[in-house]
C-alpha cells in the first residue's frame, strides 16, 4: 500500500479541498456592494454600536435591553441569553431598529456544544485533522441551531510550557500540527459556506504568541523576537486565515511591550498588509480597555484610539469604543476611514452567514444524538495516549474476574469534560466508571474515589479504597487534575498530581496487584512516582462526554491507542519550557549526561547544555506514544540526495506491524536543516500520516518535500530557503526513526 502525503507550501490543507485564499473570504457576489450600500447609510452612532460587543443579556429581555438594541447600541452579544432571549433581541433588532441590522451572537465553542468532544490538547493528540474537522462541524450544528452562529474558536496558541493553564485549549507545542489543526477546525465550523444556517463562523485566537506568557503565567508578558514569532506563533494563525477564519481575536498578552489589542505589527503590518486578511478582528474580553493597566494607554480614549488604529474592529465588552470613539472623531483624534474598515468588516461578516436574509429560526434546543456520541467515542479514543504498559498488563481480558476503580476522576462528569464546557450536560456524559460497570457487570467492579477530588490531601478515603482494590483481580486508577485547574487563569507553579494522588497509588501498590492509571488533566503532568508503581498508564487528557465508553474499550482491547503526544511532557517542572524543537546550542549535551561526581575537581567533560541534578531530556518526548502492537520503521529511502528549488524529494520508508493486534500508527516526517543564516532546530515537524495496519501487515508510506516545506525565517523576517544539506526522519516520534540526507541545491 502506497500512500503519499502531499506538502503544499510547507503546511497541510486538510481534506482535499483547496486552501481557501483570503480573497475567498469576500468573493461571494452583491456583499460588498450591499456592505457598501449600507455603511452610507449609517450614522455614527449606529457605526460604533456594530463595533461594541456586550455579554449582559438578562433573561427575559429587560426593557433596557430592548431599548438598546432598536437604537443599535450594540453589533453582537457573547456566551449570553438564551435561545429564546436570543430569537427575541434578533427579532427586535431586524424588525424595530431603524436599518434592521441583524445581531451577531458568538459563544466559547471550544470543543463541542453539547456533544463534548476532548479538549483540543487532546484532539490533537489524534493527529487525525479529518475526524477533528468532523467533531468541529458537530459542534457547530448544535450551537448554530441554538441561534450561535460565531465560535471563539480555534484556539491556536502554540505553548511550550505546562505551567500554563490554556495549553489546554492548544494544539501543543507544534507550529506544523498547529497548522493542520487550524484548517480541519476552520473548515468544519465555517463548511462549504458561512451561508448555511449551520456553519458558524471560526474565530482563530488568541492574536498573539498568547502561549508564550514569560513563566507560564496567564495574562504574563511574552518576548518573542520577531523572527520567532513568524517561525513558531503565527503559522498556525497564517493557516487560519488561509483556510478563510472568518475573524482573529486578539491576545491579553503584551508582546514585546505592545499589547495585541494595540499591536500594528500584529493587526495592521501583518495580518492584514501581509496576509491580505479581510475578515474581522474582536478584542478579547476587556482587552481594549485593559491596555490603560498594561501602562500602554492613559486612559479608555487613549486605548480606544490605540485599538482602533491598530485594527480591532469589535471590541469585547469594555465601553471604550461607545465612550469615546465619537468625540475622538470630532476632535479630529481617531480616523472616521478605521471606523468605516471595522463596520464593513463587521457587516460583510453578517452578510456572508445569512443574517439579513434569513427568517429568524425559530428558538429550539440542540441536544447530542448517538451520531455525534459516537463520533466523541472515537476521537476520544484517538486522543488517548499509551504512555507506558509494563509486561503487556494491557489490553485487559474481558474474563478477569472483578476490576478495581479507583480515583477522583473515575465518576466524574464535570472533570471528565475538562475546561470551556458552557452546554455540555453532565446527563450526557459517561464516566469509566459507568462504562466499566455496564461492560462487566455491577458485581464485578468495585469502586473507591480514595479522594474526594483531585486536590483532596487528606487519606481518609484510602481505607475504602484498599478494601476495593483487595477484593479486585486488577486495579485501574483514574487520576489527573479536575475541571477547575486547567484553562483560564488557572496556571500551576508544579506540574505533579495533585492532592494525595501519587500517595493513594503508594498505598494499594502495595497490595501487590496488577495496576493500570488512566490520567485525566489539562496539561502534560510529572508522575514519575506512580508510574514507577503502575503496570501501564493511559494519558486521555480530559476526554469528553464520552471519554467512558471510549477509555473502556482501549482498557479491554476493543480499539488499540494509538494517540502521541502534541505537547513534550517534562521530568520535572524545572526543565520547563522544555520542547522537541529547540537548537542544538554550542555545547549539546550527550543524552546521558546529568549530575557532577562527588569530590570531583571541575573537567571539560561536565561543560555542556544539562542540567547538574536531572535528566535534561524529556520524560516522554513530542510525538510519542505506544499502542498494543509494535510498529518497525526501516528502508528509508530518497528518490534523490539533490534537491533544486524547483523540484522536490521524496522520501519513503517501510512501516511493518511486527505485532498480533491491528494498529494504526501516526508516522512522522522531520527534518533539520544542518547549516542555516539563522540556527535551525534538532528537528521540524513536515508531515504526518495516519498508517493502519493489520498484525503482519507492511506498508511504504511516503513523503514529497517541496522548497517551501524547507523554508525558514531569516534574521530580516523573510521567509527562505537556503542551500545546504538536510537530514530528514520517517519517525515514530520526535526522538526516534530512521534518518537519511539530501542536500538543496
Ligand atoms: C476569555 C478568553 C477568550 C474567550 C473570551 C470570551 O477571557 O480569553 O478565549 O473567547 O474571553 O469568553
Amino acid at each position: 500500500m502506497k500512500l503519499t502525503h502531499c506538502i503544499v507550501a510547507g503546511l497541510v490543507c486538510a481534506g482535499s479541498a483547496e486552501c481557501q485564499s483570503p480573497s475567498g473570504i469576500h468573493a461571494e457576489a452583491g456583499i460588498e456592494q450591499r456592505v457598501e450600500a449600507l455603511v452610507g447609510r449609517m450614522t455614527l452612532d449606529e457605526k460604533i454600536g456594530q463595533m461594541s460587543q456586550s455579554t449582559s443579556m438578562s433573561t427575559p429581555l429587560s426593557g433596557a435591553i430592548r431599548e438598546e438594541i432598536r437604537r443599535g447600541r450594540w453589533g453582537s452579544f457573547l456566551n449570553a441569553g438564551s435561545p429564546a432571549d436570543r430569537a427575541e433581541a434578533q427579532r427586535i433588532a431586524r424588525h424595530e431598529s431603524r436599518l434592521g441590522i441583524p445581531l451577531l451572537f458568538g459563544r466559547d465553542v471550544i470543543h463541542g456544544y453539547r456533544t463534548i468532544f476532548p479538549i483540543p490538547l487532546g484532539q490533537a493528540a489524534s493527529w487525525d485533522p479529518e475526524l477533528i474537522g468532523q467533531a468541529a462541524r458537530i459542534a457547530a450544528s448544535e450551537a448554530a441551531r441554538e441561534g450561535i452562529r460565531w465560535a471563539f474558536a480555534p484556539m491556536l496558541d502554540v505553548a511550550r510550557d505546562p505551567r500554563w493553564g490554556r495549553i489546554a485549549e492548544s494544539p501543543g507545542e507544534d507550529p506544523y500540527l498547529g497548522a493542520a489543526m487550524a484548517t480541519a477546525i476552520v473548515r468544519g465550523f465555517q463548511g462549504e459556506s458561512l451561508a448555511d444556517p449551520s456553519s458558524i463562523a471560526a474565530c482563530a485566537k488568541h492574536f498573539a504568541a498568547y502561549g508564550a506568557v514569560e513563566a507560564g503565567r496567564d495574562y504574563n508578558s511574552a518576548w518573542v523576537p520577531e523572527v520567532l514569532l513568524r517561525e513558531v506563533y503565527l503559522r498556525a494563525f497564517h493557516a487560519a486565515a488561509d483556510a478563510g477564519a472568518a475573524s482573529f481575536m486578539t491576545s491579553f498578552n503584551a508582546l514585546n511591550g505592545v499589547p495585541a489589542s494595540g499591536n500594528a505589527l500584529l493587526l495592521a503590518t501583518i495580518l492584514r498588509g501581509e496576509w491580505k486578511y479581510r475578515g474581522m478582528v474582536v478584542s478579547d474580553y476587556n482587552a481594549i480597555e485593559e491596555m490603560i493597566a498594561h501602562g500602554y494607554a492613559a486612559d479608555g480614549a487613549d486605548a480606544a484610539r490605540k485599538a482602533l488604529t491598530a485594527g480591532v474592529d469589535m471590541e469585547m465588552v469594555s465601553t471604550d469604543y461607545f465612550d469615546h470613539l465619537k468625540s475622538l472623531v470630532g476632535r479630529g483624534l481617531a480616523d472616521s476611514k478605521h471606523i468605516d474598515d471595522a463596520v464593513h468588516n463587521i457587516l460583510r461578516l453578517k452578510f456572508r452567514l445569512g443574517l439579513f436574509d434569513e427568517s429568524i429560526p425559530a428558538p429550539a434546543e440542540s441536544g447530542v444524538t448517538p451520531e455525534s456520541l459516537a463520533l466523541a467515542r472515537r476521537l476520544a479514543a484517538e486522543s488517548a495516549v499509551l504512555l507506558q504498559n509494563k509486561g503487556g498488563l494491557l489490553p485487559l481480558s474481558e474474563s478477569l474476574g472483578s476490576l478495581a476503580a479507583i480515583g477522583p476522576l473515575a465518576d466524574s462528569p464535570i472533570d471528565q469534560m475538562g475546561t470551556w464546557v458552557m452546554d455540555g450536560r453532565p446527563k450526557d456524559v459517561e464516566t469509566p466508571l459507568a462504562a466499566l460497570r455496564s461492560q462487566l457487570g455491577e458485581g464485578r467492579v468495585f469502586y473507591a474515589p480514595g479522594l474526594r477530588n483531585s486536590r483532596d490531601a487528606s487519606r481518609a478515603g484510602f481505607a475504602a479504597a484498599l478494601d476495593a482494590a483487595r477484593r479486585a483481580d486488577v486495579v485501574v486508577f483514574f487520576l489527573g487534575e479536575e475541571q477547575i485547574l486547567s484553562g483560564e487563569a488557572r496556571s500551576r507553579a508544579f506540574l505533579n498530581l495533585p492532592g494525595a494522588q501519587d500517595d493513594l497509588v503508594a498505598a494499594i501498590a502495595a497490595l501487590g496487584k496488577p495496576m493500570a492509571a488512566v490520567i485525566m488533566a489539562g496539561r502534560p503532568l510529572t508522575f514519575q512516582e506512580t508510574a514507577a508503581r503502575v503496570n501501564a498508564v493511559l494519558y486521555a487528557f480530559h476526554p469528553g462526554s464520552m471519554g467512558g465508553p471510549a477509555l473502556a474499550d482501549l482498557l479491554f482491547g476493543r480499539g488499540t491507542p494509538s494517540g502521541k503526544l502534541t505537547a513534550t511532557f517534562p521530568r520535572t517542572v524545572g526543565q520547563v519550557p522544555i520542547y522537541y524543537a529547540h537548537l542544538n546550542t554550542g555545547r549539546p549535551a550527550p543524552q546521558d549526561a546529568s549530575g557532577i561526581p562527588v569530590g570531583n575537581p571541575a573537567q571539560p567533560e561536565g561543560y555542556t547544555s544539562k542540567y547538574i541534578d536531572a535528566d535534561f531530556t524529556p520524560e516522554y518526548p513530542f510525538g510519542y506514544g505506544l499502542s498494543y502492537t509494535r510498529f518497525d520503521y526501516s528502508n528509508l529511502k530518497l528518490s534523490s540526495a539533490f534537491m533544486t528549488r524547483t523540484g522536490t524529494v521524496t522520501v519513503s520508508a517501510d512501516i511493518a506491524n511486527t505485532g498480533n493486534r491491528e494498529g494504526t500508527e501516526i508516522v512522522q516526517l522531520y527534518i533539520r536543516d544542518l547549516v542555516a543564516s539563522v540556527a535551525q532546530p534538532v528537528r521540524a515537524l513536515k508531515g504526518f500520516r495516519r498508517v493502519p495496519l493489520g498484525p503482519g501487515e507492511k506498508s511504504t508510506v511516503s513523503f514529497t518535500l517541496d522548497a517551501a516545506a524547507l523554508a525558514f525565517y531569516n534574521q530580516h523576517n523573510q521567509l527562505v530557503t537556503e542551500p545546504g544539506r538536510f537530514q530528514v526522519w520517517i519517525a515514530p516520534d520526535s526522538a526516534h526513526g530512521v534518518e537519511g540526507e539530501f542536500t538543496l541545491r
